[in-house]
């Protein structure tokens, strides 16, 4: 992730605010002072945890000194203070740091390993956690290693990518981890991502509707939450606060959503409508069923030669709501198999939308179930674009960025 350079008033977002450094065991670990330097002076509070290997680097004093914290390193020092040490730890902090972070930490945290108070510590962490890798180019080009970052990507890990330059070990290439100044303008800018949202109320729909034929049988579709939640998840961490109206699903909701759970389509109609009005961003990723049953019967239907079922219309949730839209953004998704552009186009139009996310779901990684989506993007004003492969949490960002660009064109207001 590239991260633009801060002015002045971007790193005031730092005051008051508590950072964890997470320092490792790699040469790079001196530059990690001059960081917490930079924090403190910059207003926040920093509590250093390093782990053993980055003791032989750099003493835990100097850190101690600049912080003014004791630094943390121990993770059976909990029973001496009666708190659980690496959850009292992350439960106070804005943003956790690792610079930097070694090639055998990354990997740990990769594989859900927590064998000291620091992989322990990000285990159990509930902020943003940005990694500054430092190593060895061959290191950090081995395949396990590429393998881990991708998967920490994927997990919403956030990365100031190492450059090119002269390594201790005397090689040049890839691994020297990013300027000090560089991991710093990282960490104000995400701390301002995660506060862009605060006092916005977002509300999402996902999931399929199941709609009932029979005590045994439904009729449904093959919506498995995926986008939905993922957006859910990243608005979260911007500091919104998220109605996650979910039909059902196999997937845990992110902690810290009100999650209303459903099962039809009028079940889903009537959540959202009570949240609607105090709603300033709606996204409707879910794949609600366009009928149900006539006849719900109440007993299991036997079997015979033929069996005609009648449906009748289940209601537009999101119709209803572009009829009713005031101030709110709205957001629909079209899953489609053709003709993407003019049906998108078509509900865009009837359903008064702001913009419309389709996916073209006969695509490889496109659509349902899977981690991944390709989409188009429909605009109200008639513009578009077209976004490539990317995976569903990176899209929910992408598509949170395109809303926030909205709200800023309306001048919106939190009321
Ligand atoms: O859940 P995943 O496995 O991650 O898959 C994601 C997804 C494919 C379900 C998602 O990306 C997606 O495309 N969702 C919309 C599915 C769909 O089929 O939409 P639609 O074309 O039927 O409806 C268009 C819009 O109107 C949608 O926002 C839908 O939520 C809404 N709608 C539709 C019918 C209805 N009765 N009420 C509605 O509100």
């Amino acid at each position: 992730m590239k991260f633009p350079k801060n002015n002045q008033n971007d790193t005031a977002i730092l005051a008051g605010k508590s950072i964890l450094l997470g320092i490792t065991g790699g040469i790079a670990a001196y530059k990690a002072a001059e960081l917490c330097r930079l924090f403190v002076k910059a207003g926040a509070t920093v509590r250093v945890v390093m782990t053993t290997a980055a003791k032989e680097f750099i003493s835990p004093l100097t850190l101690q000194t600049l912080s003014k914290h004791q630094v943390y390193d121990d993770l059976f020092a909990a029973t001496k203070r009666y708190t659980v040490e690496h959850v009292a730890l992350t439960k106070a902090a804005d943003l956790f740091v690792v610079a930097p972070a070694t090639a055998n930490t990354i990997g740990k945290i990769a594989a859900g390993i927590a064998d000291n108070l620091l992989t322990t510590t990000i285990l159990a962490a509930r902020c943003p956690v940005l990694l500054a890798p430092a190593m060895n180019t061959y290191m950090y080009k081995h395949p396990a290693q590429q393998e881990n970052l991708r998967k920490l990507k994927a997990w919403g890990y956030h990365l100031v990518e190492p450059v090119a330059g002269e390594l201790a070990c005397g090689e040049t290439g890839a691994g020297k981890m990013a300027a000090v100044e560089e991991i710093f303008a990282a960490a104000c800018r995400l701390l301002q991502e995660n506060t862009a949202w605060q006092g916005l109320k977002v509300l999402i729909t996902a999931g399929p509707t199941r709609e009932a034929i029979d005590p045994i049988r439904f009729l449904s579709n093959h919506s498995s939450g995926k986008m939905g939640y993922a957006l859910a998840e990243v608005a979260l961490t911007w500091g919104a606060a998220v109605t996650l109206v979910s039909g059902p699903t196999h997937i845990e909701p992110p902690p810290g959503v009100e999650f209303v759970q459903v099962t039809t389509a009028q079940e889903m109609y009537k959540a959202v409508l009570q949240h609607f009005d105090s709603s300033h961003v709606v996204i409707k990723t879910a794949a609600v069923a366009d009928y149900r049953p006539a006849v719900t019967h109440k007993e299991k239907l036997k079997k015979g030669e033929t069996l005609t079922l009648e449906l009748v219309p289940n209601p537009d949730i999101l119709a209803e709501l572009g009829k009713r839209k005031k101030q709110q953004i709205l957001i629909g998704f079209a899953a489609e198999t053709n003709n993407i552009e003019r049906n998108a186009i078509a509900k865009l139009k009837q359903k008064n939308l702001d913009f419309i996310v389709a996916n073209d779901v006969t695509q490889e990684g496109a659509g349902f179930n899977t981690d991944t989506n390709q989409v188009q993007i429909f605009y109200a004003d008639g513009s578009r674009k077209r976004l490539g492969l990317m995976t569903k949490k990176e899209l929910a960002a992408y598509l949170l960025q395109e809303i926030e660009l909205l709200r800023k064109q309306r001048n919106f207001i939190v009321n």
